[in-house]
Protein backbone atom coordinates (compact mmCIF):
# COMPACT_ATOMS: atom_id res chain seq x y z
CA UNK A 1 0.00 0.00 0.00
CA UNK A 2 1.18 3.34 -0.83
CA UNK A 3 0.10 5.57 1.23
CA UNK A 4 -0.73 5.29 5.05
CA UNK A 5 -4.21 5.53 5.43
CA UNK A 6 -5.27 6.03 9.17
CA UNK A 7 -8.31 4.47 10.91
CA UNK A 8 -9.72 5.67 13.63
CA UNK A 9 -11.69 2.85 15.94
CA UNK A 10 -14.25 4.19 18.34
CA UNK A 11 -16.32 1.60 20.83
CA UNK A 12 -17.26 1.14 24.28
CA UNK A 13 -16.52 -2.97 23.92
CA UNK A 14 -12.92 -4.37 23.64
CA UNK A 15 -13.77 -7.26 22.24
CA UNK A 16 -15.10 -5.30 18.68
CA UNK A 17 -12.60 -2.53 19.10
CA UNK A 18 -9.61 -5.41 18.76
CA UNK A 19 -11.26 -7.51 15.96
CA UNK A 20 -11.53 -4.68 13.95
CA UNK A 21 -8.23 -3.97 14.76
CA UNK A 22 -6.40 -7.36 14.07
CA UNK A 23 -8.50 -7.23 10.65
CA UNK A 24 -8.20 -4.14 9.22
CA UNK A 25 -4.00 -4.03 10.35
CA UNK A 26 -3.82 -6.78 8.32
CA UNK A 27 -5.07 -4.92 5.49
CA UNK A 28 -2.52 -2.61 5.65
CA UNK A 29 -3.91 0.24 7.52
CA UNK A 30 -2.83 2.27 10.42
CA UNK A 31 -4.93 1.81 13.20
CA UNK A 32 -6.00 3.69 16.61
CA UNK A 33 -8.78 2.70 19.18
CA UNK A 34 -10.45 4.64 21.56
CA UNK A 35 -13.16 3.14 23.91
CA UNK A 36 -15.78 6.71 23.93
CA UNK A 37 -16.12 9.86 22.33
CA UNK A 38 -14.33 12.30 24.21
CA UNK A 39 -11.30 10.53 23.65
CA UNK A 40 -11.77 10.13 19.82
CA UNK A 41 -12.46 13.66 19.49
CA UNK A 42 -9.04 14.59 21.40
CA UNK A 43 -7.13 11.85 19.32
CA UNK A 44 -9.24 13.51 16.16
CA UNK A 45 -8.03 16.85 17.17
CA UNK A 46 -4.42 15.98 17.37
CA UNK A 47 -4.11 13.56 14.34
CA UNK A 48 -5.62 13.29 10.93
CA UNK A 49 -7.59 10.15 10.49
CA UNK A 50 -8.53 9.24 6.69
CA UNK A 51 -11.69 7.45 8.23
CA UNK A 52 -13.51 7.11 11.65
CA UNK A 53 -15.38 3.89 12.21
CA UNK A 54 -17.62 4.16 15.54
CA UNK A 55 -20.77 2.32 17.27
CA UNK A 56 -23.81 4.42 17.64
CA UNK A 57 -24.71 3.25 21.10
CA UNK A 58 -22.28 4.35 23.52
CA UNK A 59 -22.49 5.50 27.34
CA UNK A 60 -22.26 9.32 27.48
CA UNK A 61 -21.57 10.68 23.85
CA UNK A 62 -23.24 8.26 21.66
CA UNK A 63 -21.97 7.62 17.87
CA UNK A 64 -24.57 10.52 16.19
CA UNK A 65 -23.28 12.51 18.39
CA UNK A 66 -19.78 12.33 17.91
CA UNK A 67 -19.96 12.46 14.42
CA UNK A 68 -21.77 16.15 14.47
CA UNK A 69 -18.61 16.81 16.72
CA UNK A 70 -16.87 15.65 13.81
CA UNK A 71 -18.38 17.55 11.54
CA UNK A 72 -17.25 20.78 13.55
CA UNK A 73 -14.04 19.98 13.78
CA UNK A 74 -13.85 18.55 10.28
CA UNK A 75 -16.38 18.86 7.84
CA UNK A 76 -14.52 16.99 5.17
CA UNK A 77 -14.58 13.42 7.92
CA UNK A 78 -15.84 10.72 6.28
CA UNK A 79 -17.42 8.66 9.33
CA UNK A 80 -18.93 4.89 8.69
CA UNK A 81 -21.18 3.95 11.97
CA UNK A 82 -21.51 0.77 13.00
CA UNK A 83 -25.69 -0.50 14.85
CA UNK A 84 -27.57 -2.78 15.37
CA UNK A 85 -30.44 -3.57 13.54
CA UNK A 86 -32.54 -2.50 16.29
CA UNK A 87 -31.66 1.36 16.28
CA UNK A 88 -31.22 1.21 12.33
CA UNK A 89 -33.66 4.44 12.06
CA UNK A 90 -31.00 6.67 13.74
CA UNK A 91 -27.97 4.83 11.01
CA UNK A 92 -30.44 6.30 8.70
CA UNK A 93 -30.86 9.37 10.49
CA UNK A 94 -26.57 9.48 10.51
CA UNK A 95 -26.29 9.04 6.53
CA UNK A 96 -28.46 12.81 6.54
CA UNK A 97 -25.50 13.88 8.99
CA UNK A 98 -22.92 13.47 6.47
CA UNK A 99 -21.95 9.37 7.53
CA UNK A 100 -20.03 8.11 4.55
CA UNK A 101 -21.84 4.39 5.50
CA UNK A 102 -23.42 2.36 8.75
CA UNK A 103 -22.86 -1.41 9.03
CA UNK A 104 -25.61 -3.65 10.88
CA UNK A 105 -24.52 -6.56 13.24
CA UNK A 106 -23.70 -8.84 12.56
CA UNK A 107 -21.20 -8.21 9.74
CA UNK A 108 -18.84 -10.62 7.54
CA UNK A 109 -15.35 -8.77 7.64
CA UNK A 110 -15.37 -8.65 3.33
CA UNK A 111 -18.44 -6.12 4.06
CA UNK A 112 -16.67 -3.80 5.62
CA UNK A 113 -13.40 -4.07 3.91
CA UNK A 114 -14.98 -3.72 0.64
CA UNK A 115 -16.00 -0.72 1.84
CA UNK A 116 -12.88 1.12 3.36
CA UNK A 117 -10.80 0.26 0.31
CA UNK A 118 -13.29 2.12 -2.12
CA UNK A 119 -12.99 4.67 0.51
CA UNK A 120 -9.27 4.32 0.69
CA UNK A 121 -8.82 4.25 -3.78
CA UNK A 122 -10.97 7.19 -3.68
CA UNK A 123 -8.64 8.97 -1.25
CA UNK A 124 -5.51 8.23 -3.63
CA UNK A 125 -7.09 8.97 -7.11
CA UNK A 126 -8.37 12.39 -5.31
CA UNK A 127 -5.12 13.44 -4.84
CA UNK A 128 -3.61 12.86 -7.84
CA UNK A 129 -5.86 15.11 -9.26
CA UNK A 130 -5.29 19.00 -8.59
CA UNK A 131 -7.68 20.19 -6.15
CA UNK A 132 -8.07 23.24 -7.80
CA UNK A 133 -10.10 21.93 -11.20
CA UNK A 134 -11.71 19.19 -8.83
CA UNK A 135 -13.07 22.57 -6.90
CA UNK A 136 -14.14 24.47 -9.82
CA UNK A 137 -16.16 20.84 -11.13
CA UNK A 138 -17.81 20.17 -7.95
CA UNK A 139 -19.88 23.34 -7.48
CA UNK A 140 -20.51 24.02 -11.57
CA UNK A 141 -22.05 21.66 -13.31
CA UNK A 142 -21.50 23.06 -16.50
CA UNK A 143 -24.09 20.40 -18.16
CA UNK A 144 -27.08 21.41 -16.12
CA UNK A 145 -28.51 24.94 -17.51
CA UNK A 146 -30.23 27.85 -16.22
CA UNK A 147 -29.91 30.92 -14.16
CA UNK A 148 -32.85 30.86 -11.65
CA UNK A 149 -33.98 30.18 -8.87
CA UNK A 150 -34.47 26.99 -8.96
CA UNK A 151 -31.40 25.80 -10.62
CA UNK A 152 -29.22 27.43 -8.27
CA UNK A 153 -30.59 25.60 -5.44
CA UNK A 154 -30.64 22.64 -7.40
CA UNK A 155 -26.89 22.53 -7.82
CA UNK A 156 -26.80 23.71 -4.14
CA UNK A 157 -28.74 20.50 -3.08
CA UNK A 158 -26.42 18.19 -5.49
CA UNK A 159 -23.54 19.47 -3.68
CA UNK A 160 -24.82 19.13 -0.35
CA UNK A 161 -25.46 15.30 -0.53
CA UNK A 162 -22.95 13.80 -3.12
CA UNK A 163 -20.45 13.11 -0.73
CA UNK A 164 -22.50 11.07 1.57
CA UNK A 165 -23.88 7.89 1.02
CA UNK A 166 -27.06 9.42 1.11
CA UNK A 167 -30.42 7.83 -0.80
CA UNK A 168 -31.96 10.29 -2.90
CA UNK A 169 -35.19 10.71 -4.22
CA UNK A 170 -35.42 12.82 -7.25
CA UNK A 171 -39.23 13.94 -7.76
CA UNK A 172 -40.50 16.77 -10.98
CA UNK A 173 -42.28 16.33 -14.07
CA UNK A 174 -41.29 14.32 -17.13
CA UNK A 175 -38.45 16.12 -19.03
CA UNK A 176 -37.42 18.13 -16.25
CA UNK A 177 -33.79 16.79 -16.34
CA UNK A 178 -33.76 13.80 -13.05
CA UNK A 179 -31.97 11.95 -15.15
CA UNK A 180 -29.33 14.19 -15.80
CA UNK A 181 -29.47 15.61 -11.66
CA UNK A 182 -28.63 11.71 -10.90
CA UNK A 183 -26.10 11.51 -13.49
CA UNK A 184 -23.95 15.04 -11.91
CA UNK A 185 -24.97 13.57 -7.95
CA UNK A 186 -22.74 10.45 -8.81
CA UNK A 187 -20.00 12.18 -10.67
CA UNK A 188 -19.75 14.89 -7.90
CA UNK A 189 -19.88 11.76 -5.41
CA UNK A 190 -17.33 9.60 -4.09
CA UNK A 191 -18.12 7.16 -6.56
CA UNK A 192 -17.54 8.94 -9.68
CA UNK A 193 -15.00 6.13 -10.88
CA UNK A 194 -17.74 3.64 -10.89
CA UNK A 195 -19.80 2.62 -12.72
CA UNK A 196 -23.52 4.31 -13.01
CA UNK A 197 -26.06 1.90 -13.44
CA UNK A 198 -29.85 3.41 -14.81
CA UNK A 199 -32.68 1.07 -14.61
CA UNK A 200 -35.86 2.55 -15.78
CA UNK A 201 -38.58 0.38 -13.69
CA UNK A 202 -41.01 1.28 -15.79
CA UNK A 203 -39.65 -0.54 -19.03
CA UNK A 204 -39.29 -3.98 -17.60
CA UNK A 205 -42.25 -6.17 -17.90
CA UNK A 206 -43.33 -6.73 -14.09
CA UNK A 207 -43.07 -10.70 -14.30
CA UNK A 208 -38.68 -9.83 -15.24
CA UNK A 209 -38.69 -7.32 -13.12
CA UNK A 210 -37.36 -9.45 -10.04
CA UNK A 211 -34.70 -11.37 -11.90
CA UNK A 212 -33.94 -8.40 -13.22
CA UNK A 213 -32.92 -6.78 -9.83
CA UNK A 214 -31.79 -9.78 -7.55
CA UNK A 215 -30.45 -11.61 -10.24
CA UNK A 216 -31.28 -15.51 -10.33
CA UNK A 217 -29.33 -19.21 -10.15
CA UNK A 218 -29.19 -21.81 -12.78
CA UNK A 219 -32.49 -23.78 -12.87
CA UNK A 220 -34.32 -21.33 -10.47
CA UNK A 221 -37.11 -21.31 -12.66
CA UNK A 222 -37.98 -23.04 -16.09
CA UNK A 223 -36.19 -20.59 -18.34
CA UNK A 224 -33.07 -20.35 -16.57
CA UNK A 225 -30.41 -21.91 -18.34
CA UNK A 226 -27.35 -20.05 -16.13
CA UNK A 227 -26.89 -17.55 -13.53
CA UNK A 228 -27.94 -14.07 -14.26
CA UNK A 229 -26.77 -11.03 -12.19
CA UNK A 230 -29.14 -8.41 -11.03
CA UNK A 231 -28.52 -4.93 -11.49
CA UNK A 232 -27.62 -4.84 -7.96
CA UNK A 233 -24.54 -7.03 -8.43
CA UNK A 234 -24.03 -5.11 -11.82
CA UNK A 235 -24.03 -1.48 -10.07
CA UNK A 236 -21.36 -2.76 -7.09
CA UNK A 237 -19.13 -0.03 -5.91
CA UNK A 238 -21.19 2.36 -7.80
CA UNK A 239 -24.84 4.41 -8.00
CA UNK A 240 -27.92 2.55 -9.31
CA UNK A 241 -30.27 4.95 -10.86
CA UNK A 242 -33.86 3.33 -10.29
CA UNK A 243 -36.09 5.66 -12.54
CA UNK A 244 -39.52 5.57 -12.30
CA UNK A 245 -39.58 3.74 -9.21
CA UNK A 246 -43.32 4.64 -8.73
CA UNK A 247 -44.16 1.94 -11.23
CA UNK A 248 -42.56 -0.82 -9.32
CA UNK A 249 -45.00 -3.78 -8.06
CA UNK A 250 -46.14 -3.34 -4.64
CA UNK A 251 -44.83 -7.12 -4.33
CA UNK A 252 -41.23 -6.19 -5.10
CA UNK A 253 -41.09 -3.29 -2.97
CA UNK A 254 -41.00 -5.04 -0.10
CA UNK A 255 -38.05 -6.80 -1.18
CA UNK A 256 -36.22 -3.71 -2.50
CA UNK A 257 -37.26 -2.62 1.22
CA UNK A 258 -35.26 -5.48 2.79
CA UNK A 259 -32.42 -5.32 0.39
CA UNK A 260 -31.98 -1.12 0.51
CA UNK A 261 -32.21 -1.86 5.09
CA UNK A 262 -29.72 -4.86 4.93
CA UNK A 263 -27.82 -4.17 1.77
CA UNK A 264 -27.82 -7.94 1.56
CA UNK A 265 -29.83 -9.61 -1.69
CA UNK A 266 -30.23 -13.19 -2.56
CA UNK A 267 -30.27 -14.24 -6.04
CA UNK A 268 -33.40 -16.08 -6.84
CA UNK A 269 -33.27 -19.82 -6.54
CA UNK A 270 -30.06 -19.46 -4.57
CA UNK A 271 -29.59 -19.86 -0.46
CA UNK A 272 -26.51 -17.20 -0.17
CA UNK A 273 -26.58 -13.84 0.78
CA UNK A 274 -24.66 -11.37 -0.78
CA UNK A 275 -23.63 -8.36 0.51
CA UNK A 276 -24.11 -4.93 -1.90
CA UNK A 277 -22.17 -1.54 -1.45
CA UNK A 278 -23.59 1.17 -3.40
CA UNK A 279 -25.77 4.00 -3.36
CA UNK A 280 -29.32 4.09 -4.27
CA UNK A 281 -30.85 7.34 -6.38
CA UNK A 282 -34.86 6.85 -7.52
CA UNK A 283 -36.90 9.47 -9.06
CA UNK A 284 -40.41 9.58 -9.69
CA UNK A 285 -42.44 12.31 -11.41
CA UNK A 286 -45.83 10.63 -9.84
CA UNK A 287 -46.70 12.17 -6.46
CA UNK A 288 -45.36 9.11 -4.15
CA UNK A 289 -47.97 10.14 -0.99
CA UNK A 290 -50.97 10.16 -3.31
CA UNK A 291 -49.87 6.59 -4.43
CA UNK A 292 -49.43 5.88 -0.70
CA UNK A 293 -52.74 7.00 -0.05
CA UNK A 294 -53.87 4.61 -2.57
CA UNK A 295 -52.32 1.52 -1.94
CA UNK A 296 -49.62 1.38 -4.71
CA UNK A 297 -46.57 2.43 -2.96
CA UNK A 298 -45.40 1.17 0.49
CA UNK A 299 -45.07 4.33 2.88
CA UNK A 300 -42.00 2.20 5.01
CA UNK A 301 -40.46 2.31 1.74
CA UNK A 302 -41.14 5.73 1.11
CA UNK A 303 -39.42 6.57 4.28
CA UNK A 304 -36.51 4.58 3.39
CA UNK A 305 -36.15 6.65 -0.13
CA UNK A 306 -36.36 9.86 0.48
CA UNK A 307 -33.88 10.81 3.23
CA UNK A 308 -33.12 13.67 1.03
CA UNK A 309 -35.34 14.98 -1.31
CA UNK A 310 -34.14 16.64 -4.46
CA UNK A 311 -37.37 18.37 -6.05
CA UNK A 312 -36.96 20.16 -9.87
CA UNK A 313 -39.78 22.75 -10.77
CA UNK A 314 -40.93 22.57 -13.92
CA UNK A 315 -39.79 24.43 -16.93
CA UNK A 316 -43.21 26.77 -16.55
CA UNK A 317 -42.22 28.19 -13.57
CA UNK A 318 -38.33 29.29 -14.42
CA UNK A 319 -39.07 30.24 -17.48
CA UNK A 320 -36.15 32.99 -17.95
CA UNK A 321 -34.11 29.72 -18.27
CA UNK A 322 -35.94 29.17 -21.47
CA UNK A 323 -33.33 31.55 -23.69
CA UNK A 324 -30.15 29.74 -21.94
CA UNK A 325 -31.36 26.45 -22.94
CA UNK A 326 -31.83 27.55 -26.15
CA UNK A 327 -28.53 29.11 -26.61
CA UNK A 328 -26.70 26.46 -25.35
CA UNK A 329 -28.69 24.01 -27.38
CA UNK A 330 -27.40 26.07 -30.18
CA UNK A 331 -24.56 26.32 -29.29
CA UNK A 332 -24.49 22.03 -28.73
CA UNK A 333 -26.10 21.81 -32.52
CA UNK A 334 -22.11 23.43 -33.58
CA UNK A 335 -24.79 26.44 -35.33
CA UNK A 336 -23.06 29.29 -33.02
CA UNK A 337 -24.25 31.72 -35.43
CA UNK A 338 -28.01 31.16 -35.33
CA UNK A 339 -30.35 33.67 -33.56
CA UNK A 340 -33.38 33.31 -32.62
CA UNK A 341 -35.95 36.06 -33.38
CA UNK A 342 -37.58 38.15 -30.76
CA UNK A 343 -40.86 37.13 -32.02
CA UNK A 344 -39.70 33.57 -32.00
CA UNK A 345 -38.64 33.60 -28.59
CA UNK A 346 -41.64 35.71 -27.10
CA UNK A 347 -43.89 32.75 -28.37
CA UNK A 348 -42.05 29.87 -26.95
CA UNK A 349 -41.75 31.63 -23.66
CA UNK A 350 -45.34 31.97 -23.32
CA UNK A 351 -46.04 28.14 -24.19
CA UNK A 352 -46.35 26.36 -20.65
CA UNK A 353 -43.60 23.77 -21.73
CA UNK A 354 -45.66 20.81 -20.29
CA UNK A 355 -43.01 18.05 -21.62
CA UNK A 356 -40.61 20.75 -19.63
CA UNK A 357 -36.86 20.96 -21.18
CA UNK A 358 -36.99 17.55 -23.13
CA UNK A 359 -40.36 19.07 -25.14
CA UNK A 360 -38.18 22.07 -25.50
CA UNK A 361 -35.50 20.36 -26.98
CA UNK A 362 -37.56 18.46 -29.97
CA UNK A 363 -39.10 22.15 -30.59
CA UNK A 364 -35.93 23.26 -31.04
CA UNK A 365 -34.89 20.28 -32.78
CA UNK A 366 -37.80 20.71 -35.52
CA UNK A 367 -37.81 24.39 -36.19
CA UNK A 368 -34.04 24.27 -36.86
CA UNK A 369 -34.51 21.18 -39.28
CA UNK A 370 -37.56 22.83 -41.11
CA UNK A 371 -35.76 26.48 -41.19
CA UNK A 372 -32.56 25.16 -42.80
CA UNK A 373 -30.02 27.29 -41.66
CA UNK A 374 -32.40 30.27 -41.95
CA UNK A 375 -33.87 32.16 -38.21
CA UNK A 376 -36.85 30.48 -37.62
CA UNK A 377 -40.06 32.40 -37.66
CA UNK A 378 -42.89 31.68 -34.89
CA UNK A 379 -44.37 30.26 -38.31
CA UNK A 380 -42.32 27.39 -37.98
CA UNK A 381 -43.60 26.41 -34.29
CA UNK A 382 -46.09 23.70 -34.01
CA UNK A 383 -49.46 24.96 -33.71
CA UNK A 384 -50.30 24.24 -30.21
CA UNK A 385 -47.09 26.48 -29.24
CA UNK A 386 -48.27 29.21 -31.86
CA UNK A 387 -51.37 29.00 -30.67
CA UNK A 388 -50.94 28.62 -27.07
CA UNK A 389 -53.16 32.15 -25.35
CA UNK A 390 -50.65 34.25 -23.58
CA UNK A 391 -53.16 35.48 -21.37
CA UNK A 392 -54.81 32.12 -20.34
CA UNK A 393 -51.28 31.37 -19.21
CA UNK A 394 -50.98 34.29 -17.02
CA UNK A 395 -54.17 35.00 -16.02
CA UNK A 396 -55.95 32.65 -13.93
CA UNK A 397 -60.12 33.79 -14.92
CA UNK A 398 -60.69 34.89 -18.13
CA UNK A 399 -63.96 32.43 -18.05
CA UNK A 400 -66.04 35.43 -17.09
CA UNK A 401 -64.38 37.84 -19.29
CA UNK A 402 -64.00 40.02 -16.62
CA UNK A 403 -60.40 41.52 -16.41
CA UNK A 404 -58.65 41.18 -13.34
CA UNK A 405 -57.07 44.39 -11.63
CA UNK A 406 -53.61 43.92 -10.42
CA UNK A 407 -54.25 42.61 -7.35
CA UNK A 408 -56.23 40.34 -8.26
CA UNK A 409 -53.84 38.70 -10.34
CA UNK A 410 -51.20 38.96 -7.31
CA UNK A 411 -53.89 37.20 -5.09
CA UNK A 412 -54.38 34.35 -7.73
CA UNK A 413 -51.25 33.72 -9.17
CA UNK A 414 -50.02 33.97 -5.13
CA UNK A 415 -52.88 31.24 -4.43
CA UNK A 416 -51.83 28.97 -7.30
CA UNK A 417 -48.34 28.44 -6.91
CA UNK A 418 -48.96 28.27 -2.71
CA UNK A 419 -51.51 25.30 -4.30
CA UNK A 420 -48.75 23.58 -6.29
CA UNK A 421 -46.28 23.54 -3.53
CA UNK A 422 -48.73 21.84 -1.55
CA UNK A 423 -48.82 25.07 1.70
CA UNK A 424 -44.73 24.62 1.56
CA UNK A 425 -44.11 28.29 2.34
CA UNK A 426 -40.57 27.57 1.74
CA UNK A 427 -41.26 26.22 -1.90
CA UNK A 428 -43.70 29.17 -2.55
CA UNK A 429 -41.36 31.75 -1.30
CA UNK A 430 -38.59 30.41 -3.36
CA UNK A 431 -40.76 29.62 -6.68
CA UNK A 432 -42.16 33.16 -6.32
CA UNK A 433 -38.71 34.23 -5.89
CA UNK A 434 -39.70 36.49 -2.74
CA UNK A 435 -38.48 36.57 0.87
CA UNK A 436 -40.49 34.20 3.46
CA UNK A 437 -41.74 37.86 4.89
CA UNK A 438 -43.08 38.86 2.08
CA UNK A 439 -44.83 35.31 2.03
CA UNK A 440 -46.45 35.64 5.35
CA UNK A 441 -47.35 39.47 4.69
CA UNK A 442 -49.26 38.46 1.15
CA UNK A 443 -50.96 35.10 2.20
CA UNK A 444 -52.37 37.12 5.47
CA UNK A 445 -53.20 40.35 3.37
CA UNK A 446 -55.02 38.17 0.88
CA UNK A 447 -56.30 35.67 3.51
CA UNK A 448 -55.18 33.47 1.45
CA UNK A 449 -55.78 29.60 3.02
CA UNK A 450 -55.65 26.36 1.36
N1 LIG B 1 -31.27 22.10 -16.64
C1 LIG B 1 -31.03 21.49 -17.80
N2 LIG B 1 -30.06 21.93 -18.61
C2 LIG B 1 -29.80 21.33 -19.77
N3 LIG B 1 -30.44 20.26 -20.24
C3 LIG B 1 -31.41 19.76 -19.49
C4 LIG B 1 -31.75 20.33 -18.23
N4 LIG B 1 -32.74 19.61 -17.69
C5 LIG B 1 -33.01 18.64 -18.58
N5 LIG B 1 -32.22 18.70 -19.66
C6 LIG B 1 -32.25 17.83 -20.85
O1 LIG B 1 -33.61 17.47 -21.08
C7 LIG B 1 -33.72 16.11 -21.46
C8 LIG B 1 -34.61 15.37 -20.48
O2 LIG B 1 -33.91 15.23 -19.24
P1 LIG B 1 -34.03 13.93 -18.33
O3 LIG B 1 -34.07 12.71 -19.18
O4 LIG B 1 -32.99 14.02 -17.29
O5 LIG B 1 -35.48 14.18 -17.71
P2 LIG B 1 -36.33 13.26 -16.74
O6 LIG B 1 -36.83 14.16 -15.67
O7 LIG B 1 -35.53 12.08 -16.35
O8 LIG B 1 -37.57 12.85 -17.63
P3 LIG B 1 -38.57 11.55 -17.50
O9 LIG B 1 -39.37 11.73 -16.26
O10 LIG B 1 -39.41 11.67 -18.72
O11 LIG B 1 -37.69 10.36 -17.49
C9 LIG B 1 -32.31 15.58 -21.53
O12 LIG B 1 -31.85 15.69 -22.87
C10 LIG B 1 -31.54 16.50 -20.62
O13 LIG B 1 -30.19 16.58 -20.97
MG1 LIG C 1 -35.87 10.05 -16.80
Amino acid sequence: MSNIFRILIVDDEIDMRESLQELLTREGYFIDEVANGKNALEKYSKNKYDLVISDIIMPEMDGIELLKNLKDIDPEVIVILITGYSSIQGAINAIKLGAEDYFTKPFKAVEIKKVIRRIYENKNLTQRNELLTQQIMRSDFPEIIGKSRVIRNLKKDINTVADSNVTVLITGESGTGKELVARALHQTSLRKNTPFVPINCAAVPNDLLESEFFGHEKGAFSGALKRKYGIFEVAENGTLFLDEIGEMPYALQAKLLRTVETKKIRRIGGTEQIYIDLRLICSTNRDLKEEIKEKRFREDLYFRLSTYIIFIAPLRDRKEDIPLIIENFIQKKRIPNMIIPPDTLDTLMAYDWPGNIRELENVLERILLISKGQAPTPDSLPADIRNANHLDSVIPDTTSGKILTLEELERDYIEKIYRICKGNKVKTAKSLDIGLKTLYRKLNKFAINI
